[in-house]
């Protein structure tokens, strides 16, 4: 029976492009969707940018633009990624949307109804300089516990203490450097202690399969929490500024982002049945119904870091909504993906970047083959191992996989024009292939991708080994073998096909030209074709090349993300490619265009702090204040400034360059400094006037 199902991927905030975490997410919800799509099941895939919150408003801000133009851009910025990884979704749309408007003050209205809305006053710190009300992460101050100084509102990176804003010795705007003061406000709260949104959490929690049970237990410990732990009421208003949607009736308060992201599945979603999309597909008449038909499914891939509001807030929204609204069935969450055993930053998103990966020209379907190998139904973290992806990719995939039908077609193309025969055994290979077929099925709804595909590597070393133990080369000198020769070589091409319908959701495109152009199916394969004996092939054409490892050079090269000036390079020994940058000082580059200067967004930044770096002979710590956002920046310039000097002045950072790790700590941008031939490193500083954030150009 054709299922009805609705699969979104978690929604990535609209301040920056995507990283190789969401990548991965989106190419284990894509395998799943295309798996499920080869069944005949009716699905809609879509996605969206999210893009409300304070960060993304104070970001525009820097850039002096407006947030929707900045989430315009990120936007514009989308579809190479989705295409360049093959990534299949039906709709890509926006949280800052007349969908998701009117359906997050749908929802908020019938919550309210529902007596589950409450306003009380809350206290919090404010930058009166700003006249906003601070996130957690825009206050910084000394540790009431270690007494290090510069540490977050709301924990601390050296001792690890947990505490509130209000806690921090000397507290101070990251902002703008003024000292925040209380001031108290109203706010909205979701009363998700309400004994009945608990007694709903549990039911649904418990539900058989709906969670893995890893995220199931955590979900508990949460519910069951007491004392400073207890499953609080959830605050879900922030108070104008503020880019996001207007509580009605309520002036100057907004829904926080957290509240209108999830609805934003349902935003794009219905934006996609406005469009008439689906409804060319023959399926629901409108959005509602789809929504309200009791045989549809609702099913969310997340990151693990996200299970919280997915798994306590989400639903609980949902069902005391009520109808059409839907509890989702299924939150899948994964784990982080770590690069050679490093963690990723999932806002710095350090490690792959997966535009270079698309712009040096390695091939999505080696990623998208590498990340299934890797992945299962567990929330365990997937590592990317560079030898590992070049291991894999060449010796399963072109060596075990593309190498049979490369082999077999040429010898029924020469000598038995494409035809394929089987003999007695047809029957028997069906039904070994309908096992198959059953058996990797089963591993991709499950999400066991690794499954699937180990499962489809020991049939293709089964298929290798038969075709190599016939000696199909040897046949061929005598016409006597041709019946041997042809049988030999259209069972390995049905195994082949066998394989390729398998591989079809992690290779699609491959798969899709095996399809159309060795078979002449005239369409890309459905489940269903792993089990049709082909008749005839047209003549093989070439499928897929193996890896350079010099591709992973590429991919790694430092030239991705330089260092904070090149001092600082040299200091973190970072590679040659840095060297390159640190050896510049006399040479007169290649000229470039307009166009490609105007990529380096230069702006003016005020030194907040600036230190020394324990063990770094040639760095300091850079805290720097870009008019609303504040950066970390080592720069090599410890020989020429005492840091106290430092405090305070003006300088230029490049501030659209990729983070990069470096042994101290990460570094998110680089100032500019002047050297020559003979010792002295000088600081570039703008003439008075200037302002934090300005652009220079
Ligand atoms: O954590 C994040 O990146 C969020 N932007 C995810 C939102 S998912 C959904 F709720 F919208
Ligand atoms: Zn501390």
């Amino acid at each position: 029976m054709a299922r009805k199902i609705f699969v979104t991927a978690a929604l990535p905030y609209a301040n920056g492009p995507f990283h190789i975490g969401h990548i991965m997410e989106y190419i284990q919800s894509d395998i799943w969707v295309r798996f499920q799509r080869m069944q005949g099941h009716a699905l809609h895939f879509v996605c969206a940018d999210d893009a409300h919150g304070a960060p993304i408003m104070l970001k525009a801000e820097a850039e002096g633009i407006s947030p929707q133009a900045l989430i315009e851009r990120i936007a514009a910025g989308r579809p190479q990624y989705l295409k360049g990884f093959l990534l299949s979704f039906d709709h890509w749309y926006s949280t800052d949307s007349p969908e998701n408007t009117q359906l997050s003050q749908d929802v908020y209205a019938r919550l309210q109804r529902a007596g589950l809305i409450y306003k009380k006053d809350v206290e919090q710190f404010y930058d009166p300089l700003k006249g906003m009300f601070l996130p957690d992460r825009y206050i910084k101050g000394e540790c009431p516990n270690c007494h290090s100084k510069d540490q977050y509102g709301d924990a601390c990176e050296v001792c690890s203490t947990v505490y509130a804003p209000t806690d921090l010795i000397n507290p101070y705007s990251t902002l703008t450097g003024a000292r925040p003061v209380l001031k108290s406000s109203a706010h909205f709260f979701f009363r998700l202690s309400d004994p009945q949104c608990v007694a709903f959490l549990r039911t649904w929690l418990d539900a058989p399969g709906r969670l893995q049970p890893q995220v199931v237990n955590k979900a508990k410990e949460w519910l069951a929490g007491s004392g400073e732990q207890a499953l609080g009421d959830w605050d879900i208003s922030r108070d104008a500024p503020y880019f996001g949607i207007p509580i009605p009736d309520a002036p100057g308060k907004f829904f926080y982002v957290w509240l209108d992201a999830p609805i934003g599945y349902l935003a794009a979603l219905k934006n996609y049945f406005t469009r008439g999309k689906a409804r060319s597909n023959g399926e629901a008449r409108s959005f509602e119904e789809f929504l309200a038909a009791p045989d549809t499914e609702q099913i969310h891939f997340i990151g693990k870091d996200i299970i919280y509001f997915h798994t306590l807030f989400w639903p609980a929204m949902l069902r005391f909504a009520g109808s059409p609204y839907r509890v989702p069935d299924h939150v899948y969450a994964h784990g982080f993906i770590t690069v050679s055993g490093e963690k990723m930053s999932k806002s710095r998103g350090t490690g792959i970047s997966p535009l270079r990966y698309l712009e040096i020209g390695m091939n999505a379907e080696w990623l998208r083959y590498y990340i299934a190998a890797r992945l299962n139904a567990s929330v365990e973290d997937l590592d990317f191992n560079p030898d590992d992806f070049i291991a894999r990719v060449n010796s399963d995939l072109i060596g075990k996989y593309v190498n049979i039908a490369s082999r077999a077609a040429n010898f029924i193309t020469r000598s038995f024009n494409g035809e394929l025969k089987f003999g007695a055994d047809a029957v028997a290979l069906v039904d070994a292939a309908r096992t198959t077929a059953a058996l990797v099925h089963a591993s991709y709804d499950a999400r066991e991708f690794g499954k699937a595909l180990r499962d489809c590597m020991a049939v293709a070393d089964h298929i290798n080994h038969e075709f190599d133990a016939r000696q199909p080369w040897v046949l061929a000198r005598d016409p006597a073998n041709a019946g041997e020769l042809q049988q030999v070589c259209s069972r390995a091409l049905f195994g082949f096909k066998l394989l390729s319908v398998l591989l079809a959701p992690v290779l699609p495109a491959v798969a899709e030209r095996v399809a159309r152009q060795l078979f002449g199916l005239g369409r890309a394969f459905r489940w269903s074709d792993a089990q049709e004996l082909p008749a005839h092939i047209n003549p093989y054409e070439h499928l897929m090349t193996r890896v350079d490892p010099k591709q992973l050079d590429a991919l790694f090269s430092a030239d991705t993300a330089a260092p904070a000036t090149a001092a600082a390079a040299a200091d973190a020994a970072v590679g040659a490619a840095a060297a390159s940058i640190a050896g510049g000082a006399t040479a007169s580059a290649a000229s470039i265009s307009i166009e490609e200067f105007r990529k380096i967004d230069l702006r003016v930044a005020r030194i907040v702090q600036a230190e020394a770096v324990a063990g770094a002979d040639k760095l300091l710590k850079l805290t720097l204040d870009l008019g609303g956002q504040t950066r970390t920046v080592f720069a090599g310039i410890k020989s020429a400034y005492e840091p106290a000097a430092l405090q305070g002045r003006l300088t230029v950072v490049v501030a659209n360059l990729a983070a990069r790790k470096m042994k101290f700590g990460v570094s998110e941008g680089m100032v500019l400094a002047a050297s020559g031939d003979t010792p002295g490193v000088y600081l570039l500083s703008p003439d008075s006037g200037a302002t934090p954030g300005m652009k220079v150009s």
